[in-house]
């Protein structure tokens, strides 16, 4: 059965100090909560991921990197490996969020080697895609997010999609306050599924976990992951407050 995930992802916010807050934060408000079959996953800045890693080794609570870039070591000013965040505990990284896409300019081919990078380096992978306001206003979201996916990720082998779990983010839905209702989430988790069916196998469809992420909130949570083809969720805001991260994981 695939698994049920809650991530926060926490972009460029937290010192070191409100790092160590929230996670105990987190941590206290965990100690309520049952995990059925579920995962719960922080992504602090790089700078603070190695201290997040040995204040949750005592915990479910898993950390994961925002980012990581795609050569092994070199002149890269200012750049993370893979290497250096195996070396820190790390082997789960976002890639493709929206922001790195539009800030950082991320395209599906620099995608690709992020995601061959990682694969190489046997980390799990949480690839965000998903589509801009007017792809969803002229009805071209799935064939936008069609391409997203096609061009990044369906030349790997069946085998490596064991440790890659995908994240829609529609991008107006992204830190906006508006969420996709659950049954756009549906229909879009529903269509994405299909794609795997088609380009792989019904079973690797049905054991590959899909993220929804875009203004989740402790109100909305529920009735998003109660949708079949939704198997959790990307947080963004709503993962820097201790109690309301925890309110979303006990929505799962
Ligand atoms: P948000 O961000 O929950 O603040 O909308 C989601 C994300 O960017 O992953």
């Amino acid at each position: 059965m695939r698994k049920k995930i809650v991530a926060g992802n926490w972009k460029m916010n937290n010192n070191i100090n409100e790092t160590k807050e929230l996670i105990q934060g987190l941590k206290n408000e965990m100690e309520a909560v049952t995990l059925n079959n579920a995962r719960v996953i922080i992504a602090p800045s790089f700078i603070n991921l190695q201290q997040a890693v040995s204040e949750t080794n005592d915990s479910v609570i898993e950390v994961s990197a925002q980012n990581l870039h795609q050569a092994k070591s070199g002149a890269y000013t200012g750049e993370v490996s893979a290497d250096m965040l195996s070396s820190v505990g790390v082997k789960t990284v976002i890639i493709g969020h929206s922001e790195r896409r539009a800030y950082f300019n991320e395209t599906d081919d620099i995608l690709s080697e992020k995601v061959n990078a990682a694969i190489e380096n046997d980390f799990e992978i949480i690839f965000c895609f998903g589509e801009q306001l007017e792809d969803r206003e002229t009805n071209n979201h799935f064939k936008v997010v069609e391409s997203q996916l096609k061009n990044v990720l369906f030349s790997l082998p069946s085998s490596a999609f064991s440790k890659v779990v995908l994240a829609y983010e529609p991008v107006w839905a992204i830190g906006t306050g508006k969420t996709a209702s659950a049954d756009q989430a549906q229909e879009m988790h529903q269509f994405i599924r299909g794609l795997f069916v088609e380009a792989y196998s019904q079973e690797l469809a049905d054991s590959i976990s899909i993220l929804y992420g875009g203004s989740v909130k402790p109100g909305n949570a529920e009735e998003i992951f109660s949708k079949p083809d939704v198997d959790g969720g990307l947080i963004g805001g709503a993962s820097l407050k201790a109690k309301d991260f925890s309110d979303i994981v006990k929505s799962i």
